[in-house]
Order: C-alpha cells, then sequence, then structure tokens
C-alpha cells in the first residue's frame, strides 16, 4: 500500500510511546519506508534498538547529527511524505505551537511543509489545561490533523481522557492523507495493455509497438483508486491485482468477454491486431528462393462487440492513436465503436504515446464532448482519467 511513501514518525516522552512500536510495525507491514524521529525524552520511554529494529532505519535524535553537510531536520522533511508525531506530549505541542525549535523533532516540526498528524498523550487534568486546549486549537487552524486521546485507565492510575488514540485510527488518517480517495472501491474493472501478436508460423508474429505502458498506468492507478482490478496484458507483469496474461487477439477477447460479465467497467488500452493470418503455419516457414504471401483476415473488434452487449450500468471506454485529424478521426470512431469513451492521442507526436513515457490524451464522450489531458507522465495521465470518467472532475 506505502511502497513509494516514505512515513516519518516522532516519538516525544510520553507513556505510550511503547505503543507507537506497533504502529511502525503496522506501517512496514504495509511496505513503507518508516524514518524515526525523538525528542531525547523519549528514549526514557522506549529504546533505541527497538525502534531501529523494528523501523529498520537509523533513528534521528540529535539536532547537530548533521550527515551528507544537508542539515538533518531539512533532510527529513524533504526524505518524507507524511510527519506523525505519536505520542505527542503537552511539552512538545506547547512548543511547536509556538514555532520553538530547540531540538531536533521540534525543529523539524517547523520546516515541514507536508501533510502532518499529531496524536496527544498525557493525563486529564493536563489535556484539560486552557494552555494546551488553545496550543491545539492554533495547531488545527494551521491544518495540522489531531487525533484526539481515547478515554479509559491512564498510566497514572486515573480514569480519564488523554490515552493514545488506537494506532488502527492513526494508520487510517495516515491513508486518508497519503493516497487518493477510494473512488473505484466494490467496483470491478477490467484493462487492457500491450499490443496482440498474431502467429505466422512456431517463431514468428505480426506485432506492433504498443510498450503497455498506458494500460499498465491505468491498471495501476486504479487498483490506488480501490478498484478491484483485472489486467489483461500481453506480456508478464507482477503486480498486486489479478493479470492475465494473453498473446493473440482470439486470446484477449475471450479473456475480456469472461472477466467483463460482472465488471463494472472494460478500458480497453490495448493495441489490437486488426487482422490475423488466416492459414497459420504449424511448421517454421523455410525460405526457398521465391516469396511468401500471407492472407489476412479480420480480427473480432473486442470493443466494438463489448458495447454491444454492455449493460446501461457498464461504462466502457476505448483509446485510439491517429497519425493525422485526430479528433475528427476520434469522433467517427466512437460513433463506430458505440463505447461511452474514447481517449484520443496524437502519435504523429513523437513526445508522446507508444513507447513514451509521457502522453496527451482527448476524451470524447458519446455526445462528442471533449475534455483535454495536457502532456504529463503516463502515470499522472492514467490516474487524471480515471478521476474525469468515474469521478470527481
Ligand atoms: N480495438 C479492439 N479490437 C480490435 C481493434 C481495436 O478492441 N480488433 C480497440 C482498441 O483496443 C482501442 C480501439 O479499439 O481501444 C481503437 O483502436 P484503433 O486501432 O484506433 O481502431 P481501429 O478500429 O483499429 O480503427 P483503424 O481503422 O483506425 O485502425
Amino acid at each position: 500500500m506505502f511502497s513509494d511513501k516514505t512515513i516519518l514518525i516522532g516519538i516525544t516522552g510520553a507513556i505510550a510511546a511503547y505503543k507507537t512500536c506497533e504502529l511502525i510495525r503496522l506501517l512496514k507491514k504495509h511496505n513503507a519506508n518508516v524514518k524515526i524521529v525523538v525528542t531525547p525524552n523519549a528514549l526514557n520511554f522506549v529504546t533505541k534498538t527497538t525502534l531501529e529494529t523494528l523501523s529498520q532505519n537509523p533513528i534521528n535524535i540529535e539536532q547537530f547529527d548533521i550527515k551528507n553537510f544537508k542539515p538533518e531536520h531539512i533532510a527529513l522533511t524533504d526524505e518524507s511524505d507524511i510527519f506523525i508525531i505519536a505520542p505527542i506530549s503537552a511539552n512538545t505541542i506547547s512548543k511547536i505551537s509556538h514555532g520553538i525549535c530547540d531540538n531536533l523533532l521540534t525543529s523539524t516540526f517547523c520546516a515541514y511543509k507536508k501533510p502532518i498528524i499529531i496524536a496527544p498523550c498525557m493525563n486529564t487534568n493536563m489535556w484539560e489545561n486552557p494552555a494546551i486546549i488553545q496550543n491545539l486549537e492554533v495547531l488545527k487552524n494551521r491544518g495540522i490533523k489531531i487525533i484526539e486521546p481515547d478515554s479509559g485507565f491512564l498510566a497514572c492510575d486515573t480514569q480519564g481522557k488523554g490515552r493514545l488514540a488506537d494506532i488502527n485510527i492513526i494508520f487510517e488518517s495516515a491513508k486518508e492523507l497519503l493516497l487518493p480517495s477510494q473512488i473505484l472501491k466494490n467496483k470491478k474493472l477490467v484493462i487492457t495493455a500491450g499490443g496482440t501478436k498474431e502467429n505466422i508460423d512456431p517463431v514468428r508474429y505480426i506485432g506492433n509497438y504498443s510498450s503497455g505502458k498506458m494500460g499498465i498506468a491505468l491498471a495501476d492507478s486504479a487498483y490506488k483508486l480501490g478498484a478491484d482490478v483485472v489486467l489483461i496484458s500481453t506480456f508478464e507483469v507482477s503486480k498486486p491485482y489479478k493479470v492475465i496474461v494473453t498473446s493473440d487477439t482470439e486470446n484477449m477477447y475471450n479473456s475480456v468477454k469472461n472477466e467483463f460479465k460482472n465488471a463494472n467497467s472494460l478500458i480497453m488500452a490495448a493495441a489490437v491486431s486488426d487482422f490475423k493470418v488466416k492459414y497459420k503455419s504449424e511448421q517454421k516457414l523455410k525460405k526457398n528462393g521465391s516469396t511468401i504471401t500471407l492472407e489476412l483476415i479480420e480480427n473480432p473488434d473486442i470493443l466494438f462487440e463489448m458495447s454491444k452487449i454492455k449493460t446501461n450500468n457498464q461504462i466502457v471506454v476505448g483509446f485510439c492513436a491517429e497519425s493525422q485529424n485526430l479528433l475528427e478521426n476520434a469522433k467517427t470512431k466512437i460513433l463506430k465503436k458505440g463505447c461511452d469513451y474514447l481517449c484520443a492521442n496524437d502519435i504523429s507526436n513523437k513526445e508522446i504515446g507508444f513507447s513514451s513515457d509521457e502522453n496527451e490524451v482527448y476524451i470524447i464522450n458519446k455526445n462528442l464532448e471533449i475534455q483535454k489531458i495536457n502532456k504529463d507522465k503516463k502515470t499522472i495521465v492514467a490516474m487524471k482519467i480515471l478521476e474525469r470518467i468515474y469521478g470527481r472532475s
């Protein structure tokens, strides 16, 4: 889940520091890179060895322990995606709300511009102290996410509010801030990628230049948005969602038909061969000094067939690569294919499309309305396509 994220955990001198060990384990279990910064007092409650073993990273304590000629508090802000201070003591709350930078943790807070979560833990009387209430209000108004403590039995042998919130709640808040909203949760999306290969004989095929990058970017993005993804690809890829490897068009057609039955949507990003060889040779063709003629016949048009059988609740999206008159051809194509959306890109532009890491797409709907997605990395364009078609903007 967090494989591309670095999470900075801050720990201050409060008894619940031992619970942070479980939070670190949970984040590691979800593949986060965990870095830790502690106040010197935190080490009265949890040891350096424990934290380093759990996070598999050296912990950061000293403000002037400069590595790589970069002040440590700046390095920590640059290297991480979110800062979670749990537990945060009354003392540290008061310091950070006033911009005090007297140790590595408070200095890091002061320089931090990405999302921050704080989870306080203290005695009930301290929690109710007007100074603490006011300081927390200041932090809240500055956009810091505060996870309030729970009520219950406290370490100081009293009952009341002040226990560190459940670590699962802290984990869920981090997830909310770090991952895109789950607009495709409970939706099954079938996505095709790559170029189909039509065999001529056991060693030769007719293929195309599709790299599959756009289809895979769409599948990865749909997975991040919570979808139950089935990627039907013409090459092997290892992914945390279901991947079906197909080769020729007939094969891809059968897999798509099968998976689309109970799906919410199909995205045909694959470059599908329009033709196949009529008579495939069982044996390798030998040269004999004369010409060989291959007779080609049409393949099924998967997009057209699926658009024909789709229900009103299913969304079918096609792609089209054009080398001239992009929008005119795309408009004609969406009407011919009968799909709900067509994403058109201009393959005459060498900077985008096929093997490139970038793309620029026009999304056309059935009413022939057009939205442009500006040139960007395919991963970003993919996310924008999904958001425009299935959701938010
Ligand atoms: N497609 C398909 N089955 C085919 C050919 C294409 O499902 N046999 C899908 C592609 O996956 C893509 C869309 O149709 O989503 C448009 O592909 P494109 O090659 O641009 O369209 P064609 O129908 O092949 O039209 P053209 O005559 O322009 O090649």
